[in-house]
């Protein structure tokens, strides 16, 4: 990447499961920065994608009883179409599982392999499946990894990567790169990581008797990569390495864009990789933080994402971009809100911005013609004309400054600041009364001042909301992809110009939950379901005893002698338990694993063909058939049933 071009790449998701507001952040930031570059004239690349190997993938495949390939397939769609969805102009998208991907790390693990970099030996340790993750003994608390998700002991033999015999060069290369990783404390995150601990080797590989679904090692078909080893080739695989130099030169090195649950396998797996096959380092790696829900991370396993689409219809894409990239101190979590959210867009976007557009256009409409008044060559003589451009060119210099820092919450509060001041400019300036008076020349300034203003402001908000501000340009008569170098020249609204007046972000309300819901009125005649009459009614003092639960099953196998038995292993909370239930003749105990069921928690243990049961499944029957009751949709283990 030369100081012309500019490549920019987001993580390639994982296909286990639908797209949240989370991964739809990261693509709208990427393609922000890309947009941004693009304003200051560079070329650009920017690449998207998903990430389809490894055990969580296969897992999902098989939970719906497709096999991975079909399970990909089917799911690639959903991360094209939310690409498409937040107004992402990505020039290239890769799946792992495509020809042009997998040959690359072949060639990658081939060439690591022949330098000696690769090593078979006896793995013995933990692998958490959510997180893809190999783990150490003292990784691990209570049968969970550090994101609090169940790990497995595995003890395997397989292939590993001599990633350990490069700290040292990487706690040197990370000290002299001080923008390699941002921000600076991630960057001392990865260092005090590196610094404290000895490095180990990592393995690399899977046994294909323990996992199929991955990229064979070419020295050793038993074998599969582990995923995260092919997932990071992928930012080289896609712009040609190794055969394409071309394309490659142009582009690499990237700025990769990450969430900042995966620091460490981009700033310390990628870099020592790259380092052993001789590939330049990265630009930049920068993590973003998470959006919370509830104060937890949102995420599939926690069963409490939000999806973009309800916001994207309500308020339009553009909005929705400006309302999660200037709501996120960048770095920091954010709490997504639909209060905030709508707060914000009511307050920056209809009122700031939006008001001030309809305002200024509908004047000049009214008392102009909507033709662009001749003033330019003396509007800034002017005390406060001189002191609003003052003011303007001083945040495009913090703009630029904010954007080149990541920091793009702040570079947006930098273009409000200069909105807010423009409709401050017009409380004093007054112009509906300039309109009455006989001269309209210090009418015509005041417009021509405010137009040139909004003019910056589109231009500054364009990578931002790059169709609303294309919107704004055409009513003021602007033609042409903008450039951040006409945000510093004065009058490129020529005087005649047509300005038509333009209605931007319409006021949204949001429907409140009423306060005080009117409590449930009881039946006086309670009706008889199947199987239950009133006599078997009891107090909701009597239900409130049994303690529901959901569990997530972590494990699943036959009794043995016992042909209607199965032996589960299930995931309460972070609790774990152990339970027999008679559901052999109905489940497959495979199709059980990561199943959520629900459990009665509080039951006392009960020995059943001498094994302890901690608690009991519920499900429904009737005649033969039995079905386990689950949850409709994303819950987290541990939650309550009511
Ligand atoms: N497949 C790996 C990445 C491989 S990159 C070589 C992966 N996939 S993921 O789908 O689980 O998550 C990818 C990214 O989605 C995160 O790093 C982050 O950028 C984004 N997010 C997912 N959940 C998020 C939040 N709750 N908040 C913000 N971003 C998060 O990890």
């Amino acid at each position: 990447m030369a100081d012309d071009t500019f490549y920019v790449t987001t993580p390639i998701y994982y296909v286990n499961d639908k797209p949240h507001i989370g991964h739809a952040f990261t693509t709208i930031l990427a393609d922000t920065l890309k947009r941004f570059h693009q304003l200051c004239g560079r070329e650009t690349h920017f690449l998207t994608g998903t990430d389809e190997h490894g055990q969580k993938v296969e897992r999902a495949a098989a939970d719906r009883g497709v096999c991975p390939q079909e399970h990909c397939d089917s799911m690639v769609g959903f991360f094209e179409q939310l690409a498409t969805d937040v107004g992402a102009s990505h020039d290239d998208f890769i799946r792992t599982t495509e020809e042009r991907h997998t040959k690359v790390v072949t060639h990658l693990l081939q060439s690591l392999f022949d330098k000696g970099e690769i090593y078979k030996s006896e793995y013995d340790g933990w692998y958490c499946v959510a997180d893809e993750a190999y783990y150490t003994d003292k990784d691990v608390v209570d049968g969970m990894s550090p994101s609090g998700r169940p790990v497995e002991r595995i003890t395997e033999t397989n292939y590993f990567f001599k990633m350990g015999a490069y700290q040292d060069w990487l706690i040197k290369y990370i000290e002299d790169n001080p923008t390699f990783i941002q921000p600076d404390f991630r960057r001392n995150e990865t260092l005090g990581f590196l610094r404290s601990q000895t490095l180990n080797d990592l393995c690399i590989s899977r046994p294909k008797s323990r996992l199929s679904w991955g990229i064979p090692l070419p020295f050793d078909e038993e074998f599969v990569t582990f995923v995260w080893f092919d997932a990071l080739t992928n930012y080289i695989s896609a712009i040609g390495y190794p055969e394409n130099t071309e394309t490659f030169g142009k582009w690499w090195p990237a700025l990769h864009l990450i969430g900042k649950d995966i620091l460490t396998t981009h700033t310390v797996y990628w870099p020592t990789m790259l380092q052993a096959a001789g590939i330049p380092q990265p630009e930049t790696i920068f993590a973003h933080g998470w959006w919370l829900n509830d104060n937890r991370k949102m995420g599939k396993s926690d069963g409490n994402v939000i999806k973009p689409a309800p916001y994207l219809e309500a308020y339009g894409i553009d909005a929705f971009r400006y309302g999660l990239l200037a709501e996120m101190v960048m770095g920091q979590d954010s709490s997504f809100s639909d209060r905030t959210f709508n707060l914000r867009y009511n307050a920056e976007l209809a009122n700031d911005l939006g008001n001030l557009g309809s305002r200024v256009t509908k004047l000049l409409a009214k008392n102009l013609d909507g033709k662009a008044p001749d003033v330019a060559a003396t509007a800034l003589d002017g005390a406060p004309e001189k002191e609003l451009w003052a003011l303007a060119q001083d945040v495009v210099a913090s703009y630029e400054a904010d954007f080149k820092a990541f920091a793009t919450h702040k570079a947006i509060a930098q273009v409000m600041r200069l909105v807010r001041a423009v409709n401050g400019y017009l409380e004093v300036r007054a112009p509906w009364k300039q309109a009455k008076e006989d001269d309209l020349g210090p009418f015509g300034i005041t417009i021509y001042t405010s137009l040139e203003c909004l003019r910056i402001a589109s231009i500054l908000l364009q990578p931002v909301m790059p169709n609303k501000m294309a919107e704004l340009r055409t009513a003021l008569g602007l033609s042409g992809d903008p450039r951040l170098n006409q945000a510093t020249q004065w009058g490129l609204i020529p005087a005649g110009a047509s300005i038509t007046p333009v209605a931007l972000f319409p006021r949204k309300i949001l429907a409140e939950e009423p306060e005080d819901k009117p409590a449930a009125t009881p039946k006086k005649n309670v009706k008889k379901t199947e199987g239950v009459t009133t006599t078997d009614q009891i107090s909701i003092d009597d239900f409130t005893k049994v303690k529901l639960r959901t569990a997530k099953v972590i494990n699943a196998e036959k009794v043995e002698g016992k042909n209607k038995l199965l032996k589960l292993e299930v995931m309460v909370g972070s609790e774990r338990r152990q339970i027999v239930a008679g559901i052999a003749d109905f489940y497959d105990p495979d199709t059980l694993r990561h199943k959520v069921v629900i459990v009665v928690a509080n039951l006392k243990p009960a020995i059943i063909a001498g094994i302890e049961s901690q608690g009991m499944l519920l499900a429904a029957s009737m005649g033969s058939n039995l079905k386990l009751l689950t949850v409709d949709g994303e819950m987290a283990s541990g939650s309550k049933v009511q």
